[in-house]
């Protein structure tokens, strides 16, 4: 019996044409418009994929006008609160939660694989010292390639599987790296018998002349922050480590390109760009400026940590972190932190103006992960590296899925406004 369709008709020429419809499990279905183009010689625009499906996934799913994250059907706040980083990285890769005996064995091959190659570390020094810890991770995430490749076949299985693996395991250990080389400390090296996220916490902080502490409230609420970040659907870094990686590119290039595009302050870069605009705004008394600012249509300042292209509600990732915060700072005894009541004030007022409200532009992820990260100790510019290594997972079980979904090279078509065919004019001719 054939399926739901939608007939599209060409005004110009009377020509009609049914599209299958596809139901998902979960959200809006999509149109199939992959005969369009043959049929009415027409593509379709929509920059920024506004309307566009980009592939067909299983791993996660947003419901936006809900506020409803699920990795894997799993909701995002049970994860949170009851699983472990490493488990959902299990999660993720294979679709189920482990076993006890598959989440040992997964444990320890990520365990054993956090030493980078020695020669690796050799590179931090033809950076210079100031460089942004983000711009390190780019090259450092790439240049695993040059020295991993006895698993880049990625036609056969067991490599991508090694490749994931050394990634996850990794990561911690580049970026960790990169902050201690920023700051002229040695390198620390990985301690296997530690939980994934507590390892990477020492491996940021301890010093060779002292004895690395760390309360377990604060170890929690980074593992928090880990699940939170894990993966989210197509968003600008995945698609772009999904499109990298439809032209056969190793996943060492593939993820790097991730890396770059998770950068910029629309996406990744904006948990660095909140607490940068917490600390300029300084002072409750000057919130309200900043929130004329934002709603000005002439000043290019947004309120950064607001607003989310699928999320028409509040992120739920947001309202874990909120909680979180609160509890990093009773730990610490800092329940008065400046910086964490001008954000629960800017969150108020904002949440009660009608340009806000209207827009349905709510706080996410990064409004309150930074203040959590800042409160631990972790200097601004490692928030992206942070969140980078967190989102390793989600980028390498979307480029597993689309290298053994075997989908075609990603090549958009575009509407071309440009000059129309015109003849070249020598030099000597031209004025
Ligand atoms: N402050 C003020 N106005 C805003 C904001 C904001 N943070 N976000 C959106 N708007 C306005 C925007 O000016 C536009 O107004 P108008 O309709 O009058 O032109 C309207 O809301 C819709 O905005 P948009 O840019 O078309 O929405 P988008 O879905 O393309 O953008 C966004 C989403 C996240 C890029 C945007 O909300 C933004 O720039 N937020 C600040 C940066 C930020 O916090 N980014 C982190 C995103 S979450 C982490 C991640 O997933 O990477």
């Amino acid at each position: 019996m054939a399926g739901e369709t939608l007939t599209i008709i060409d005004n110009r020429t009377g020509k009609s044409l049914e599209l299958p419809i596809q139901k998902g499990t979960e959200g809006p279905p999509v149109v199939d418009i992959t005969k369009f183009y043959k049929e009415f010689g027409l593509f379709t625009l929509d920059p920024g994929f506004l309307s566009t499906a980009s592939c067909k996934s299983t791993i996660t799913f947003i419901d936006g006008d809900e506020g409803i994250l699920l990795y894997r059907g799993y909701p995002i706040d049970q994860l949170a609160e009851k699983s472990s980083f490493l488990e959902v990285c299990y999660l993720l890769m294979w679709g189920e939660l482990p076993t006890r005996p598959k989440f040992e064995e997964f444990s320890k091959i990520v365990m054993e694989h956090t030493m980078l190659h020695e020669q690796m570390l050799n590179f931090y020094k033809g950076y210079r010292r100031d460089a942004h810890p983000m711009a390190i991770m780019v090259g450092m995430v790439g240049a695993m390639s040059a020295f991993y490749h006895d698993s880049l076949d990625i036609q056969i299985p067991r490599h991508r599987e090694v490749s994931a693996f050394r990634l996850i395991a990794k990561l911690p250990t580049i970026a960790a790296a990169s902050y201690k080389y920023s700051i002229g400390q040695p390198f620390v090296y990985p301690k296997n018998e530690l939980g994934y996220v507590e390892n990477f916490l020492r491996m940021l902080f301890k010093v060779p002349c002292a004895k690395f502490t760390m309360s377990p409230v604060l170890v929690r609420a980074m593992e928090q922050i880990f699940i939170l970040h894990a993966d989210h659907e197509q968003n600008a870094s995945t698609s772009t480590v999904r499109l990298a990686g439809s032209s056969m590119a190793n996943p060492f290039a593939a993820i790097s390109a991730g890396v770059s595009c998770l950068w910029g302050p629309a996406h990744g870069g904006a948990n660095e760009a909140v607490l940068n605009m917490l600390n300029e705004i300084g002072s409750v008394d000057r919130v309200g400026e900043y929130i004329r600012r934002a709603k000005d249509p002439n000043d290019s300042f947004r309120l950064m940590g607001f607003g989310h292209r699928v999320y028409k509600n509040y992120d739920p990732r947001a309202r874990i972190l909120k909680k979180a915060a609160h509890e990093v700072l009773a730990e610490l005894g800092r329940e008065d932190d400046p910086i964490f009541k001008l954000a629960l004030e800017l969150e108020q007022i904002a949440q009660s103006d009608d340009y806000f409200v209207e827009k349905k532009l709510y706080p996410n992820v990064d409004f309150y992960s930074g203040i959590i990260q800042s409160a631990i100790g972790i200097p601004t510019n490692m928030f992206t590296v942070i969140f980078s290594v967190a989102r390793s997972i989600g980028w390498i079980c979307q480029w597993m899925e689309m290298i053994s979904g075997k989908e075609s090279i990603g090549r958009p078509r575009q509407l071309y406004v440009g000059a129309p065919q015109r003849d070249y004019v020598p030099l000597h001719r031209r004025p």
